[in-house]
């Protein structure tokens, strides 16, 4: 459920109809629905009503400050995989004791800086990070938090690229390691060992790989209570997917994933934290583009847009399915034409969409590429020097810029010409 509607032929974000959004930030942009992202959040955390459960919102699926303030009113924590997303976290006004801190690869000062800030939970990817944890946290007097991630070897079935919970993945401590890593955790000063957590991957549309992996979980907090381990918090991770054509995709309701969990994990008592990303933003975003030609070629016809692959990496990089939808509704009758959707960025693999039946649109008509709220700006760049499209926010019937287009200027400015070349 989304709040993206045509009203009298115009597609709206809540209250307020696109082409005035167009109008006052240009094109391309990002547009965020706070009612969508509100409602993705409640529907996820009443779907755990009863049980001990909290959110902590995946900061890297949209990391702006605003979308991240705009849950964290809610309640959300976050999980964040950087000191970058620590820090958004914390301007954006979650709590520390809401923080985990996922990821494998965190250095030395994004430890420290964690520490410091006092967040609530370290995930721990590995047996080395596990020893410079202990020693960051003891040279301070400190005692960190953590969880150990599994790696609980099961097939996610989503895109490779997204899929984590694989021994060949680089996630997590194997299932096997896990109970002689704990052993070693309850050994370390610094450390207290009272979690474990799992995520097997992204865009999940099938509970199998998640059931399959959270019995994995539960028999290893049998396993590792009955080792004299004291493990009190199990985190879930993200995962769920969601629904990116329209009615013809029905991932799994979080009520379903809810009462899953409840029936692998419900009976062992740990406080449940969860990482949903995608689930909560993807579909509370577009990304709205100008057409800029319509080009017809020999052998099919291209619909040149202004937004690219540098805005929206998804579909070249995952084969990524998102909905396009002229921000005109076109008549029941209009004519309907096979488009590639493409962008202006000088690589064949810089596209949006493929062989997609719309009806004929010309230059200068606007579209919106739709479930673009996760994962869209956040992987953005500025190649072929292409500014950072900016982003907007819709609350019922206002709207604000929450980041702006930079200008070439201050592109320009972030390079420097060293003195041999002055
Ligand atoms: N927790 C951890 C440890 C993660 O690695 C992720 C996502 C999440 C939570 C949130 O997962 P979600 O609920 O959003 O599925 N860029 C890719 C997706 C990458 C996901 C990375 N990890 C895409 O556009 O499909």
């Amino acid at each position: 459920m989304h709040h993206f509607e045509y009203r009298d032929g115009v597609l709206h974000v809540e209250d307020v109809a696109i082409p005035e959004i167009a109008a006052a930030t240009g094109t391309p942009f990002y547009c965020y629905s706070s009612a969508t992202l509100e409602r993705h959040y409640r529907v996820f955390s009443e779907a755990f009503r009863g049980q001990p459960a909290r959110v902590c919102y995946a900061v890297k699926a949209n990391s702006n400050l605003a979308v991240i303030a705009t849950l964290a009113r809610l309640g959300a924590g976050a999980d964040v995989v950087s000191e970058g997303e620590l820090r958004r976290a914390l301007a954006a006004g979650v709590p520390p004791r809401k923080i985990v801190f996922s990821g494998v690869g965190k250095t030395d000062s994004e430890i420290i800086f964690a520490l410091e800030t006092g967040i609530d939970q370290f995930n721990v990817e590995s047996e080395p990070e596990l020893e410079r944890l202990s020693e960051l946290a003891t040279a301070r007097d400190m005692t960190a938090r953590i969880a150990i991630r599994v790696n609980p070897d099961v097939d996610a079935r989503t895109h490779e690229k997204i899929s984590t919970g694989k021994a060949e993945n680089k996630f997590g401590i194997s299932w096997q390691r896990a109970p002689a890593v704990y052993a070693r955790a309850a050994e370390l000063p610094g450390i207290e060992a009272t979690g474990i957590d799992v995520h097997i991957g992204s865009q999940l549309t099938d509970l199998a790989p998640f059931e399959a992996a959270f019995r994995r979980v539960a028999d290893m907090v049998e396993n590792l209570r009955a080792q004299g381990h004291d493990i009190t918090r199990i985190d879930l991770g993200g995962g769920l997917g969601i629904p990116y054509r329209g009615d013809n995709d029905v991932p799994p309701h979080p009520d379903e994933y809810a009462a899953m969990v409840k029936r692998c994990i419900g009976h062992l008592g740990c406080e449940l934290t969860f990482e949903p990303g995608r689930l909560i933003a993807g579909n509370a975003g577009i990304l709205v583009s100008r057409v800029i030609y319509e080009k017809t070629g020999d052998d099919r016809s291209f619909l040149i847009i202004d937004a690219a692959m540098n805005d929206l990496i998804r579909p070249t990089l995952y084969d990524a399915f998102h909905e396009i939808r002229p921000v005109i509704e076109a008549a029941g009758t209009a004519e309907k034409v096979t488009y590639d959707v493409v962008g202006p960025v000088c690589e064949t693999g810089d596209f949006m969409a493929k062989g997609r039946r719309l009806p004929r649109l010309k230059a200068g008509d606007l579209i919106a590429i739709m479930s673009a709220g996760a994962y869209g700006a956040v992987q953005a760049s500025e190649y072929n020097t292409r500014p950072l499209v900016p982003e907007v926010l819709v609350q019922v019937d206002r709207f604000a810029q929450v980041r702006a287009r930079p200008s070439y200027d201050a592109i320009l400015k972030q390079d420097m010409i060293p003195s041999w070349l002055e």
